[in-house]
């Protein structure tokens, strides 16, 4: 993991990143809003547990969360997910009920810490409100990304991903070029069904969040990116009529582990 960083005064960005052989590198990024009642977005990756623990500690006393918003129940998000539920006694685990449902096939989750969310619904934070959005593409469907009226940011979820080549702060700081190209690869890879995807009809989703107009877009697989909504519901709109994205095959992992018996 890296280290903490702020985006606006009120929000902290917990950043990771997963390497992707032979492409680059995935962030994976969870936030904390320090709302009147304090959130925090998503749990990250199980193999940082220790490192996110400590890093989330750094930044606020988890006994003073009052919420996890999980927005899905992928592994990249639920890493450190039961052990904050022990470390923040005071905070209830907002999802949808569908990906709560499904943990509960692995671990017993404490249902009356639960607070099950569709798509329109929102948790009052004290000082905002925080909406449940669905983002315009998700690989998973308990998939629900968050508005922040305060901070007029979507927290997106998986959605406006990008493979990028070195780790930033600040989208601004990947070429424009690497970055479309990282983001479109990234779209079709994780949501392959957005090319059986009628483009009319997927517009209108993207259409949804222009008009949500988010000033920033806090996406757990790209750095913060102010300003850019237009821009990338633009891109995303070019991807249902795009050439599929392959992942890597058996020959690409020979490759890899090839390279590696060299080091
Ligand atoms: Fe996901
Ligand atoms: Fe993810």
């Amino acid at each position: 993991m890296d280290k903490p960083y702020q985006v606006m005064p009120d929000i902290v960005v917990l950043p990771s990143y997963f390497p992707v052989p032979g492409a680059g590198l995935l962030p994976v990024n969870a936030f904390v809003i320090k709302a009147a009642e304090p959130v925090l977005v998503d749990t990250g990756m199980g193999i940082d547990t220790e490192d996110f623990m400590n890093a989330l500690e750094s930044i606020i006393d988890p006994r003073d969360l009052r919420w996890v918003w999980l927005t899905h129940d992928d592994a990249d998000h639920t890493g450190s997910l039961l052990k904050l539920l022990e470390a923040a006694p005071g905070a209830l685990l907002a999802a949808n009920s569908l990906a709560v449902l499904r943990m509960s096939t692995a671990w017993q989750v404490p249902m009356q810490r639960v607070y099950w969310l569709n798509p329109g619904d929102s948790i009052p934070a004290g000082d905002r409100k925080l909406t449940a959005v669905r983002p315009p593409l998700f690989d998973n469907p308990t998939t629900i990304g968050i508005f922040d009226n305060k901070s007029e940011t979507f927290f997106s979820a998986d959605c406006f991903g990008a493979i990028i080549p070195s780790p930033v702060q600040n989208v601004d700081d990947v070429a424009e070029e690497i970055l479309a190209q990282g983001m479109m690869g990234w779209a079709s890879m994780d949501n392959p069904w957005v090319h059986m995807v009628d483009p009319g009809i997927f517009g209108q989703a993207l259409e949804g969040i222009r008009q949500l107009t988010p000033k920033t877009i806090l996406s757990a697989h790209l750095p913060p990116a102010r300003g850019k909504t237009g821009q990338f519901l633009d891109l995303l709109a070019t991807v249902p009529a795009s050439t599929p994205s392959a992942a890597p095959n058996q020959q690409a992992l020979e490759q890899v582990l090839a390279q590696m018996k060299g080091r």
